[in-house]
């Protein structure tokens, strides 16, 4: 399974391919305003950093601003993801700019019948959120399982990105039911990283090598 860095944030980027293990990254409006830059602006120095696809969400929600938008993302750089909201002009767009080449990120997803259409519209990947329908009490992973099984039944080449990710257990999951990505904070790939019984463990290996060599 490929792990992508939900961020854009370039010191948490940096961070993150630091570790040898992330894929890509996925960024979306709410993160791009905590970081107070513009995503044009940030966008060509991510893509540099991951060398993999990096995914940039238009603003526009009409479907000629959603592919004027994309194709000005997608000129920015090769590895550049147009993400494009789960909308009938969503739909729209998505089949335009993928038909021109361009990879698109279908996003905001929240039920299997989306992520079907998403597929059937060319999109490159699909991203259901599966914290916040967890939030709200409905089953976030058995909605990827569903999009999984949907897929392998006829063979789309959309992958499929699992997304609002809050904790390793969503990324295990996900590893589980053979989702294509997990993109993940930076939290929670730090949290994929520990266990208390490793930190315990390595500290009595320390010890013990001291006593040998006194
Ligand atoms: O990639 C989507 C992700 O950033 C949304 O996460 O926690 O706001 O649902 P969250």
């Amino acid at each position: 399974m490929k792990i992508f860095i939900d961020s854009a944030d370039m010191g948490e980027i940096r961070e993150a391919m630091s570790w040898g293990i992330v894929d890509g990254a996925t960024t979306n409006p709410s993160l791009v305003a905590k970081t107070g830059r513009p995503v044009e602006e940030s966008l060509v120095e991510i893509c540099e950093l991951v060398k993999g696809p990096v995914s940039a969400e238009v603003i526009a929600t009409d479907a000629e601003g959603m592919i004027a938008e994309g194709r000005k993302l997608a000129a920015m750089h090769e590895h550049v993801v147009v993400k494009c909201p789960m909308t009938a002009d969503g739909l729209v767009a998505t089949r335009c700019l993928s038909e021109e080449g361009t990879r698109v990120n279908v996003t905001l997803i929240f039920q299997p019948a989306q992520a079907l259409l998403a597929a059937k519209a060319g999109a490159a990947y699909v991203s259901p959120f599966v914290g916040r329908l967890d939030d709200i009490g409905e089953d976030g992973m058995g909605m990827v399982a569903s999009i999984v099984e949907i897929f392998s039944n006829f063979d789309f080449a959309t992958e499929v990105l699992v997304a609002s990710v809050r904790g390793s257990f969503h990324a295990v999951e996900a590893a589980r039911i053979g989702a294509d990505v997990a993109t993940c904070p930076g939290s929670v790939i730090r949290q994929m990283m520990k266990h208390p019984l490793t930190d315990l463990g390595l500290e009595r290996f320390l010890a013990d090598h001291r006593k040998l060599t006194g």
